[in-house]
């Protein structure tokens, strides 16, 4: 079948299933605009709060859709490819933040929204990337953090805040920790004047290197509200399908083209039809742990 072809079946089939499609803005160009809603973490999971359809199919990663499972345990949640998982949400295990913890009584949890539900429910509250120097602040300032699983985040957050009391986990994000300051530099000289504009994945290295650091929906407001005709991007490669869609007047340089996270990519319209037809991958949540990380995440929103 042609693009277009899949297109319309996804609309007639959406209509069928009174399904909704939520959209991360690393996704693949094609899926992003079959979207009802493309956003940031933070926006998807307001979404899935918020959204009265039945169905609620989920093209990013396995832990945005367990969100959206989490936020509505009585929808269905579907994923068209259930290998698209986060390798940093995978660095820490339940087991190991008990341990942690134990190390560290008393100490407030702060974990990553890129984590898997039985690490939110023995948190104390969720972030993402664009509330994590705000949620960071809503803990008491002498009480301990332990920040979860993405340590540059979880830096970025404490530096922003000038917060010395902060321990975090040794995670990170292996796409973006391909997104170098030397390749800042060369890009700065083949650009001069143009503004880089990063994600607090990146290394501390890579973060200082840049003029603006935000969470993918912090890098579209940016270059959306700029005057600048030129910016240098350093984030995953697939935020550049919006970026230049929404400013038909400006160029976008990715740092590297090799800041591509294969499991976002897994998603494509073909796999998004069979998800509809066939009502599945459906994303399931354990009783036991659905309750605790639901709090998690709705603190989140509350302070958001
Ligand atoms: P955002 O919350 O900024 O969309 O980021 C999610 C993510 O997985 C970044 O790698
Ligand atoms: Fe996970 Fe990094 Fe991919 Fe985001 S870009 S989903 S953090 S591996």
């Amino acid at each position: 079948m042609s693009n277009g072809n899949l297109v319309e079946r996804i609309q007639s089939l959406k209509k069928e299933r009174n399904a909704v499609l939520l959209v991360h803005n690393y996704q693949r160009g094609e899926v992003q605009d079959v979207g009802d809603f493309v956003g940031d973490s933070l926006g998807l999971s307001q979404e899935a709060a918020r959204t009265d359809a039945g169905v609620i199919v989920f093209c990013g990663v396995h832990f945005m859709a367990e969100t959206a499972k989490l936020l509505n345990p009585d929808k269905t949640v579907l994923v068209p490819d259930p290998n698209a998982g986060c390798p940093m949400a995978n660095m820490l295990t339940v087991r190991e933040l008990i341990e942690k913890k134990k190390e560290h009584p008393g100490a407030a949890v702060i974990c990553y929204v890129n984590s898997t539900a039985a690490v939110k429910a023995e948190s104390d509250i969720c972030c993402t990337s664009a509330n994590a120097p705000t949620i960071m602040a809503s803990i008491p300032e002498d009480r301990e953090i332990i920040f979860v699983p993405d340590k540059h985040l979880g830096r970025w957050a404490a530096e922003q805040l000038g917060r010395k009391n902060v321990i975090l986990w040794d995670g990170f994000c292996p796409t973006h920790q391909r997104i170098l300051p030397e390749e800042i530099d060369i890009r700065k000289e083949q650009h001069p004047g143009a503004p880089v504009v990063v994600h607090p994945e990146c290394t501390e290295e890579t973060l200082a290197a840049a003029d603006h650091v935000g969470s993918t929906s912090g890098i579209l407001k940016f270059c959306r509200q700029s005057d600048a005709k030129e910016f240098i991007i350093g984030t995953e490669i697939g935020i550049l399908h919006r970026l230049r869609k929404e400013n038909p007047g400006k160029t976008f340089y990715p740092v590297t083209e090799i800041a591509n996270c294969p499991n976002m990519k897994l998603n494509t319209l073909q796999k998004l039809v069979w998800c509809l037809e066939d009502m599945a991958f459906a994303i399931d949540v354990p009783e036991d742990i659905a309750d605790k990380a639901r709090q998690t995440i709705e603190k989140m929103l509350e302070r958001s």
